[in-house]
This record gives C-alpha cells, structure tokens and sequence, in this order.
C-alpha cells in the first residue's frame, strides 16, 4: 500500500512512518513542519534504507494538500497532524478548532475528490475525560474537559457522520494512552518545542541537565503513593498498531480501539523507573497539582488485541531506556535543518 500520513514528521508520526517503510508500505508525508522535523524524516529514511515523500503542506491549504494526492495513488491516509497542547488550547481555542477540526473537514474532502476512503484517525484518551472507571473500555461515554479533548472528539464524530452517510468510508478511530519512549536506536524521539508539557519528555530533559528538576504535579491523589497514574505506552508498539489498523479487521466502521498497555504507573514510579534505565539521578519537587489533571487513566486494551491482534509488548523499563538513548544521543534534540 502507499500511505499518506499527516503529522508524519512528528514524534509519534515519525515513528509511523518507519513501522510503515519496515512493513513495506510506501509513505508519502503531509505535514506543516510547524512542530514536525525534516531531520526526523532523513533519519527514518535511513534506518529504514527506504526513501519517502514529504510534501510541506498545510491541511487547510486545499491545492498544496490535493498536490500530495496527485502523484501515486493513495490507497490509505493516516491523519496524526493536530496541535495538542492543552493549555494553549484553552487560550486561543480559535487555533485549535481551525487546525485539528476544520482541518481534517478539508483532508476528507480532498481524500474524496481522489477516490481515497480508508482513513486511520490519532484519536486520544483524552476523549474520556475524567473517567469514573477505570480500566477505560470504548464503550465509556466520552466527556471531554478541554477544547484540545473537545476537538479530538468532534472529529470522531464528524468521521462517524461520514461512515454514516457513506458505507464507502473506511474510518479507525485510535485512542491513544500516553506514548512514551522512542525508537531503540535513539535516532528518532520526542524533541518538543520549549518547555514540555508532558512527563516523559520532562524527566528526560532533567536527566541529560537541561532542566533543574521535574515538579511533580501533586501527591495527595487517590492512588497508591498519592501521585497521578496513567498508562504510558511505548511509541514503537502505538506505532505499530496502525500497521494493524490498516489491515480490514471485525467490526463495523467507525471501528474505535484503546492503545494503551492495560497497566498504569504512577509519576514517582516513572522518576525510579527512568533513574534505574539512565544511572542518573531525577531531583523533583512536589507542587499544587496542575489544573483539569486527574487521579488516574489508563486502558482496556483488550478489543484491540481481539480484532486487530495487535497488543502493546514493550514494559516501563524499555520505554526509559529508550527515551534515555534518544536524549543522551541527541541532548538537544534534532539540529535545525
Ligand atoms: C496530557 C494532556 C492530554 C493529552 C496528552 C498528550 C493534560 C491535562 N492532559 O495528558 O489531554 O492528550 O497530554 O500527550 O495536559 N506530570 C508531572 N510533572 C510534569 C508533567 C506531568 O507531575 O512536569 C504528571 C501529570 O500530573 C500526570 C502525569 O505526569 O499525572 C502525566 O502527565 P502528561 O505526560 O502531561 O500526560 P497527561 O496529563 O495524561
């Protein structure tokens, strides 16, 4: 098959694009490089000792996204492009129904004026919510808490619209649980832009001595050992899924998976986990807990494992170990290209 992926220079696209190459799929690259990195590509080029096609576009640039359609054909689309800071979400909330709702509305116009119905959609658990059980089923109604979670769900709703209008459709909704880790030749990783918002790729940045010391957001949760837990899955294995989720599987479409490993960790078991793959030491102060987080997350895994075969492989150690090659190797991330 040729696949398009949108977002596929960035974190987890990047690792997409890869799994694909190695699969032996062709891959053409939509992406606006606003968050993206050419350098990502070239490395997955090599590893994969495979060439790919990036097209610098923007999805709601009509006539630069249909040029992407325009070369061989398209046999499926993988649409993982989006912002997804919550917080800026919730400051310009403009942006962020522009760029991830009306956005796709334009990708699947385009993927029908070429005749392109199979679509794989980077969906997330923030979907849920706050969920009030746990492990998270897809059959929990969502209620998103913030205009970003809003957006990744009005999207699956308007795909679902769509697969209702037209049988025609292929639509795969994936909710992913919190990717982690990086590819295990430490080539490819997680290179945010400024300070980042997530764990993993804070911890990493205090272990190779860019940050002081990683805040931890609260410990009088109701968990174990008071800190919030979630279900940090390895980008290797979510990447992965969506070779599996291109190939027809049971269900009706829209069909819809959790990507998750079925098991949560706690912030401070992340900080000893990271610290034992690393051999460095992670200093943390606890803080006030950061606004619209909750106690715990993580996933029912296991329609997933049913219908697609596919089931998450890589343990708590091996995504530190690999996030720590990525950032020991490239300490300041990709150079700018
Ligand atoms: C966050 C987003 C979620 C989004 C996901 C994308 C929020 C509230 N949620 O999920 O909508 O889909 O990222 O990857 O922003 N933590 C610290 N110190 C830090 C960073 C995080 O203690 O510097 C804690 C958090 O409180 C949480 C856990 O680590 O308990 C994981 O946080 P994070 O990596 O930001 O993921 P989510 O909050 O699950």
């Amino acid at each position: 098959m040729r696949v398009l992926v949108t977002g596929g220079a960035g974190y987890i696209g990047s690792h997409i694009c890869l799994e694909l190459l190695e699969a032996g799929h062709d891959v053409t690259v939509v992406d606006n490089l606003a968050n993206g990195k050419r350098e990502a590509l070239r490395r997955v080029e090599a590893l994969a000792q495979r060439p790919l096609e990036l097209f610098t576009a923007d999805l709601n640039h009509k006539d630069d996204l249909s040029a992407a359609f325009s070369g061989p054909r398209i046999d499926a689309v993988i649409h993982c492009a989006g912002l997804k800071a919550v917080a800026e979400s919730v400051a310009d909330p403009l942006r962020y129904y522009a760029n991830n709702v009306a956005g796709t509305v334009t990708l699947c116009e385009v993927m029908r004026q070429h005749g392109v119905s199979r679509l794989v959609f980077s969906s997330s658990c923030t979907v849920y919510g706050d969920a009030a059980t746990v492990p998270i089923t897809e059959e929990l109604p969502p209620a998103p808490v913030n205009p970003y979670g809003r957006t990744k769900r009005m999207i699956e709703q308007l795909l679902t619209d769509l697969q209702a209008s037209d049988p025609a459709w292929d639509l795969t909704l994936l909710r992913y649980f919190n990717p982690a880790g990086a590819h295990a030749s430490g080539s490819i990783g997680e290179d945010p832009a400024g300070v980042p918002d997530n764990l993993f790729a804070f911890i990493a940045q205090v272990a190779v001595g860019r940050r002081p010391e990683l805040r931890v957001f609260g410990n009088d949760y109701p968990t174990p050992d008071g800190t919030g837990v979630r279900d940090y899955i390895h980008v290797v294995d979510l990447a992965s899924a969506h070779v599996s989720a291109l190939e027809p599987a049971g269900g009706p479409a829209p069909r819809v998976y959790n990507l998750g490993t079925g098991r949560g960790y706690s912030v401070l078991e992340v900080v000893e986990a990271f610290e034992r793959a690393s051999g460095r030491k992670i200093p943390y102060v606890i803080t006030e807990r950061r606004p619209g987080d909750i106690a715990r997350a993580y996933a029912d895994p296991s329609r997933a494992h049913a219908e697609l075969g596919w089931r998450a492989r890589r343990d708590l150690h091996e995504m530190c170990r690999d996030a720590w090659r990525w950032q020991s190797q490239n300490p300041d991330g990709y150079p700018d290209s």
